[in-house]
Formats: structure tokens, C-alpha cells, sequence
């Protein structure tokens, strides 16, 4: 396979919710435990995430300071900042993160020190390009208005040698991977909650597609949890 293998890693209610009350609930606070707990078990050396669910876990909102670059002008190419045996991959079509430095800090060890490689489309600007570029951080493009999910497999691939992605969030992202036929295995924690709230769901886009896998898994975490675990 020269793309990675791809396992989308989540956390889910009952019906198959990502966000919503049941993750304000002190049982879910122990999933969540678990949750990273597999992820670190799975030991992957890459994982990647949406502009919004990056925002929310490591940059906090910050937004670029894009003014030291006005009216730069940068060559549209994929830009190896360094070689790493660890990668954040940071989907963000527009350009849109206001990263601190090249690499993600974390206190938890599953994603601390992962060197950030910014997925981007055309429509990102060239000033923002330039930001990446200044703080060491690594780049790709992949589409001109929409993420072309095979490209960036194939890139990932090539340029940095990723043969496993952990894929985790948000929905909108799945779904992205999810059209494409591109995810491999899929690795559910269950929350044992329904949830009525207006939440998102695992595939946030409607959109039509079927994936089937041949092995499941079960197995039962404390108070009623469950680890899913999908595969062919
Ligand atoms: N339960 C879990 O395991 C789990 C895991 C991860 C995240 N989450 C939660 O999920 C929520 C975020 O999920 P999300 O779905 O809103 O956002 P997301 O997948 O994290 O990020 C999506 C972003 O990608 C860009 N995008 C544009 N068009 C798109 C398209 N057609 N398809 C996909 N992406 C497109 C957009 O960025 P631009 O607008 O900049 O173009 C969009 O905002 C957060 O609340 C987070 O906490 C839950």
C-alpha cells in the first residue's frame, strides 16, 4: 500500500455522537482516559485532526500574526521543514491555525513533541504560507478548494514516510476520508450514553457511503464502556 494505513480513532455516545452532554458527564471522563490510553497504545507515529478539533485541543484559538509577511510572495510547494519519527497532521483547507512553533506540546505523551505538518488547499494566502515557513513548520498541498484525502495520503507517504495515521476528528474531517473509501479500521470508544443533544455525528456530512469490515472486537471497559475495534 504505498499510503498509509489509516485508523480512525473516536469517541462516541451510544448513537454515535462525537460532541454533545454526554462528554460534560463525569463518566465520560473516565472514557476519555481510555480513549488515550488506546491511542497511545496503538503507538503511531502520526495522527491527524480537523482545523476545528486542533484548534480546541492545542492552539487554543490563537490566530496567526500575518503581518510581519504582508504582501509576501511564496512558491506553492510542499515544504519538508524536517524530518521527524513523529507527526501531527493538521488538516486546515483555508490556512487558518495560529501555531506557536513547529511542534505540538502536550502533557500527554501520545502528543507531545509531534512535529506539525499543515495540510492546506490553494486558497490558503501567501502570507500565511510564509508564517508556516518562519516558525519550521512543514506543508503540503492538496486540493484547490477541498482536501483531496488520496493526495494527502500519498504525500504523507512520500515526503515524510507515514505508514500509519491515526485519524481522530472531527466529523467533518471523518467524513472527508470516510467519501474517499479511505479509512482502514475504525477503533470506537463507547460511551455507554444516548444522547438527544444537538451534537455532531461520527460522519458530520450527509452524505452517502458504505464501509464494512469483517472483524470486530469487543471489549468491555469498566461501568459499561466498550472498546470497538473494526477491521478487515
Ligand atoms: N469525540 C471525539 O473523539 C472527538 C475527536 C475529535 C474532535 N471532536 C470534537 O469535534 C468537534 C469538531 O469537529 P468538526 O467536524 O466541527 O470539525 P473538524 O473536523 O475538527 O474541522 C473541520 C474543518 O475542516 C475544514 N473543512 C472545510 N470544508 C470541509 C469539508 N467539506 N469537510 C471537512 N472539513 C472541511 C473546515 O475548516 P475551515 O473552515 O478553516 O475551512 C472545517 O471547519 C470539536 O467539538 C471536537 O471537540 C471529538
Amino acid at each position: 500500500m504505498n499510503r498509509p494505513y489509516v485508523i480512525l480513532h473516536m469517541l462516541t455516545s451510544i448513537d454515535g455522537k462525537i460532541t454533545g452532554d454526554f462528554l460534560s458527564s463525569e463518566l465520560a471522563d473516565v472514557y476519555c482516559e481510555e480513549y488515550y490510553r488506546i491511542h497511545r497504545e496503538y503507538a503511531s507515529r502520526a495522527f491527524a485532526c480537523g482545523r476545528i478539533t486542533m484548534e480546541g485541543s492545542f492552539t487554543q484559538g490563537a490566530k496567526p500574526d500575518l503581518s510581519p509577511f504582508y504582501r509576501a510572495k511564496v512558491a506553492r510547494e510542499d515544504y519538508v521543514a524536517k524530518r521527524h519519527d513523529f507527526y501531527a497532521v493538521s488538516i486546515d483547507p483555508h490556512g487558518r491555525l495560529g501555531w506557536s512553533d513547529s511542534e505540538i506540546h502536550d502533557p500527554d505523551p501520545g502528543y507531545d513533541d509531534a512535529h506539525i505538518i499543515e495540510v492546506l488547499t490553494a486558497q490558503a494566502s501567501d502570507e500565511y504560507v510564509a508564517f508556516l515557513k518562519s516558525k519550521g513548520i512543514s506543508y503540503i498541498f492538496c486540493g484547490e478548494d477541498e482536501i483531496d484525502c488520496a493526495l494527502m495520503l500519498k504525500k504523507l507517504f512520500n515526503l515524510f514516510g507515514i505508514k500509519k495515521l491515526m485519524l481522530e476528528g472531527g466529523g467533518l474531517t471523518d467524513t472527508l476520508f470516510f467519501e474517499e473509501g479511505l479509512i482502514d479500521e475504525i477503533s470506537l470508544v463507547a460511551v455507554p450514553m444516548a444522547d438527544s443533544s444537538d451534537g455532531i455525528d461520527l460522519f458530520a456530512n450527509k452524505k452517502k457511503g458504505l464501509l464494512t469490515f469483517k472483524n470486530v472486537t469487543a471489549t468491555p471497559l469498566a461501568n459499561g464502556g466498550l472498546w470497538l475495534n473494526y477491521k478487515n
